[in-house]
């Protein structure tokens, strides 16, 4: 394991939950109910595939023009932008400061694979932009998690091998690109959302060093058994 791919929204920090409240506002003023089981299925993916996702759900696909959907978007990004102005260091999750220390006391490369276009911001607020030696740009991708694209990016920026790389995520459509770019998958979440995980916890605490290496060795003996 030489470089270890991070998610940002529900693995470095809870903002995930201010996605979910953002939407769930905005979908509101539009006539569209959601609810948590529902947002499932909205992370990971970007914003136009998220209303997009919405729209569907409502009953309103193709309702909207391209322009007033562009002006559903900013509403959403304002709204989001707001929850997430005060956050600060405390906000890392628990264990991921001591994640980032353990990965680097080993010299395992960071880097960040998020569908945000916030997350520079975010790291920035968190005091964490330093841990990380690649944060791709999703602005310059073709294609989307469920699409292995972001994470092979994210191993090519770094210049490791995606065999030789683990990555964490939250989301089912992370989890999914994951294992197409044929990385380890890190699952933090119930055990239903993380399906196809080669490792899973229920809450970014349990994260070290040690558990990813154990898990890490576990799937290259079955890997080399097969
Ligand atoms: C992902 C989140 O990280 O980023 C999604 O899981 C979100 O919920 C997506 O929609 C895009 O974020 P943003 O900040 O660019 O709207
Ligand atoms: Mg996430």
């Amino acid at each position: 394991m030489k470089a270890v791919i991070f998610d940002l929204d529900g693995v470095i920090t809870d903002t995930a939950e201010y996605h979910y409240l953002a939407w769930k506002h905005t979908a509101e003023q539009i006539g569209i109910e959601i609810d948590r089981s529902f947002n499932e299925r909205l992370k990971g993916i970007d914003r136009e595939q998220s209303l997009d996702t919405i729209l569907i759900h409502g009953g309103a696909a193709g309702k909207y023009r391209d322009a007033e959907k562009q002006e559903i978007m900013r509403r959403k990004n304002q709204y989001y932008q707001q929850l997430i102005q005060n956050l600060t260091p405390h906000d890392l999750l628990p264990g991921i400061a001591g994640l980032f220390a353990g990965l680097k006391r080993e010299n395992v490369s960071i880097a960040l694979a998020s569908s945000s276009r916030n997350a520079p911001a975010i790291l920035e607020r968190l005091g964490v932009m330093d841990e990380f030696q690649a944060v791709v740009d999703p602005a310059l991708l073709a294609r989307g998690k469920p699409d292995p694209e972001i994470f092979l990016t994210a191993a090519a920026l770094l210049g490791v091998p995606p065999l030789e790389c683990a990555a964490i995520e939250d989301a089912k459509a992370g989890i999914a690109a994951i294992k197409s770019a044929g990385m380890f998958a890190v699952g933090v979440g119930d055990e239903s959302s993380m399906r196809g995980a080669d490792l899973s916890v229920r809450s970014t605490n349990e994260l070290t060093f040690e558990l990813l290496k154990e898990g890490w060795q576990r799937c290259c003996c079955i890997r080399e058994e097969k």
